[in-house]
């Protein structure tokens, strides 16, 4: 190299290693930990610009969508876009044979043809507040860990009150820094969202399950919706008289395109990490949780995919169930292989060394946290086999259809058995249960679960300890010599669970004596040997040791504060607001590959493959690209690009979060993470923790070019 060009490079190159990517920062103290360095990388704008109490700013155009996602407001009339996975339950409620919007898409052409739906909310957060002293008010160190919970419960509980006896807003108090801090968070719900547009399957899903967690990416991952409030501008429950919501701010969106090295963040509502957990916490996490659950997943998955190739019918009915189960069976393997990769354990036993020398370095620190490290090694052991237990009663136990189907059945046995019977509460209960019962039906195919419960009863009697298996193995070994077939059939047999002709008529014949029915069926008995034993094993003991555990997370989190002062710390993601920030930045996934950062149109070409579900490509979609009919959305290369990665550190719940460029305007939505860096949960790497987002101009193509809804691209701000 040239030594003048090398010189040319030191800026960036000292950029880019300066910039680690890591943390999801407080929007209400960017200013004080932030705004700097943000500013630095390429940030035009300020932190009051995103989070601002005295004027309008980004964080009014961010909500929580649903109950796990982001979405932001792109028009002043309160569209709102969110991702596909998201809209997905949505979308699928309003889908039928005959509209069958899951697969076709589904476009508003006007705003009489939005469609409405019940349960659906979205929530924006109006400002924050520390309240950590009020919270705090007369606790102190002596108290036990119960003792103290119930004291700030009482004080949040007052704070509350307090707030919303004058404001037409709610609270929530929400722990940062495992305790350590309080933030009351005031919000706005609002109850009418309607379902604007979505994209095909073949597009909002494209790459499906085999494409999922992983660069690169083609998915179209969006869908959009509308806010709507009452005449006077506030939240109201659907009504045909509610006006589109006028926001205070939505997002500029802009179609200059992003490039490697550029600025972005992303604003949204990151549900949960765990960054601070000593090595014994990760270790058992990646090392024993996750392989137990990898090899249940697996195997359901195995018999799912064993039964649903050639069967289209059925696969339909296990396409949600499976993209559930595979979902996070795949984020474990990359969460325990990254961690592995990384040497995450020997990274963190080195820095509990160091944290050890400081914790001992003089006798009143050592009185304090010198008895930390061991105190979690003690913790931790006692929690494993629990914590397997539980583990095992969820994805084995509960992974039988059947047996988490019939769980649903105890309080009917409860209320029939209730001193001074209440015939209403047991009539809406059998209501309740005759959906429930049609919905279990509609995707259920016996012979799945069957060879599931089998898989199922094998894992779980061959790596629990008997004290934390369920008494229904006590009929397995005795009566049936561990022939967990035949004990299979016998259930399968005798259940009415798995008949839904059986199961309505008892329902529609039911009285209140006939409880014992239930209690007779050896599905529900296996529910209920299930409950018995979270109820009365694993629940006592796991309370114990997590109240400790939060203590112990408390004080540690204290003491690496006191250890590193001049250290920024950023608090666990709790599904509060969060601003995350780093760059466009391509990857090495492995020795001699590098991964561009960005995928485009031709990619969607080449993974095109009519006889795989996954990868069906729209006819429209292909002339569009045979005829370079792109409109304003192409990149300068000429090319539609449809997503990218970049090192913003993202987690669940980020799902739908705006990308914003360096001036503040939508370049991006977020919807996955690359599968090399999923531990960031746990540890992030700048290495390989990559965010990976739709590209906007790509949804802006979509809704244009491909849908004909433009009149939905003239209600936003474009910005050239
Ligand atoms: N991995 C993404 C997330 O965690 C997308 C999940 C939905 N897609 C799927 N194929 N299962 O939510
Ligand atoms: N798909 C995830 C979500 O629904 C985001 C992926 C992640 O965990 O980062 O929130």
């Amino acid at each position: 190299m040239k030594k003048s060009l090398f010189f040319l490079l030191i800026p960036l190159l000292f950029r880019l290693s300066l910039f680690a990517g890591e943390g999801m920062w407080i929007p209400m103290l960017l200013q004080q930990l932030n705004e700097k360095e943000m500013q630095e990388m390429g940030m035009n704008i300020t932190a009051e610009d995103i989070y601002s109490i005295n004027h309008s700013s980004l964080k009014d155009a961010i909500v929580l969508f649903g109950r796990g996602c982001t979405a932001e407001i792109i028009s002043d009339q309160g569209l709102l876009l969110t991702n596909h996975h998201c809209g997905y339950g949505a979308i699928q409620r309003h889908s039928s044979i005959e509209h069958d919007y899951l697969t076709d898409g589904f476009w508003a052409m006007n705003k009489e043809e939005e469609l409405a739906n019940p349960g659906l909310s979205v929530t924006l957060m109006v400002r924050m507040e520390e309240v950590t002293a009020k919270v705090l008010e007369d606790v102190n160190d002596s108290m036990t860990e119960a003792e103290r919970s119930a004291k700030i419960k009482e004080n949040s509980d007052k704070l509350i009150e307090e707030f919303e006896k004058d404001s037409d807003y709610q609270a929530v108090i929400k722990p940062f820094f495992k305790g350590n801090a309080y933030y009351m968070i005031i919000t706005e719900t609002f109850k009418d969202i309607r379902l604007v547009g979505a994209p095909p399957s073949d597009i909002g899903k494209f790459g499906g399950d085999t494409d999922n967690w992983m660069w690169p990416r083609h998915t179209g991952d969006f869908s959009v919706f509308r806010i709507y409030t009452d005449k006077s501008g506030k939240p109201a429950e659907y009504s045909k008289e509610n006006i589109p919501y006028q926001p205070k701010y939505h997002l500029p969106i802009s179609i200059k395109g992003v490039d490697e090295g550029d600025f972005t963040f992303v604003f949204g509502y990151p549900a949960r990490t765990n960054e601070y957990l000593p090595s014994c916490a990760v270790k058992m996490i990646t090392e024993s949780g996750n392989p137990h659950k990898i090899k249940l997943r697996q195997t359901r998955l195995d018999i799912f995919n064993e039964h649903t190739v050639n069967n289209p019918g059925v696969r339909i009915q296990y396409a949600s169930k499976d993209a559930r189960v595979a979902n996070y069976w795949k984020k474990m393997i990359g969460e325990s292989a990254g961690i592995q990769r990384m040497r995450g354990i020997e990274k963190k036993e080195a820095y509990e060394n160091e944290f050890l020398a400081w914790a001992v370095s003089s006798p009143e620190l050592e009185e304090k946290y010198g008895g930390l490290l061991p105190a979690f090694q003690s913790a931790y052991s006692q929690l494993e086999p629990l914590s397997l237990a539980f583990d095992y009663l969820r994805e084995a136990g509960l992974g039988i259809e059947l047996v988490n189907f019939a769980r649903y059945f105890s309080h009917l046995t409860e209320l029939s058995q209730a001193n001074g019977l209440n015939e209403e509460a047991i009539s809406e209960e059998i209501t309740k249960l005759k959906n429930k019962t049609d919905g279990f039906f509609k995707d259920y195919y016996s012979p799945i679960d069957k060879e599931v419960m089998v898989a199922l009863l094998k894992l779980y009697d061959e790596n629990l300890a008997p004290e934390y298996k369920p008494a229904f193995f006590n009929t397995i070994h005795n009566k049936y010599k561990n022939d967990y077939a035949s004990y299979t059939q016998y259930v399968f047999g005798k259940s009415m669970f798995d008949n839904e002709q059986s199961l309505n008529e008892y329902l529609n014949a039911y009285q209140p004596k006939h409880y014992k029915k239930l209690e007779k069926d050896p599905a529900f008995q296996m529910a209920s040997d299930l409950k018995n034993l979270y109820v009365y094993r694993i629940q006592p003991g796991m309370n114990g040791i997590n109240r400790k555990l939060d203590s112990l997370q408390r004080i540690y989190m204290k003491a690496q504060m006191e250890m590193a002062p001049d250290k920024r710390f950023y608090p666990d993601a709790n599904f509060t607001l969060r601003v995350t920030y780093g760059m466009i930045d391509g990857y090495n996934p492995k020795d001699a590959v590098y991964y561009k950062p960005y995928t485009t149109l031709k990619g969607i070409m080449e993974k095109e493959d009519p006889a795989i579900y996954d990868y069906v490509v729209e006819d429209k979609l292909k002339e569009l690209y045979q005829n370079k009919d792109y409109g304003d959305y192409a990149d300068e290369d000429g090319s539609i690009h449809v997503c990218f990665v970049a090192s913003n550190h993202t987690t669940g719940g980020n799902s739908g979060s705006p990308v914003l460029n360096s001036d503040g305007e939508l370049v991006g939505v977020n919807f996955d993470r690359c599968w090399e860096g999923t531990m960031s949960d746990l540890m992030y790497d700048p290495q390989v923790c990559r965010n990976i987002s739709l590209d906007i101009r790509y949804f802006l193509f979509i809704v244009d070019k491909f849908a004909g809804a433009g009149y939905l691209v003239d209600e936003m701000d474009i910005v050239n």
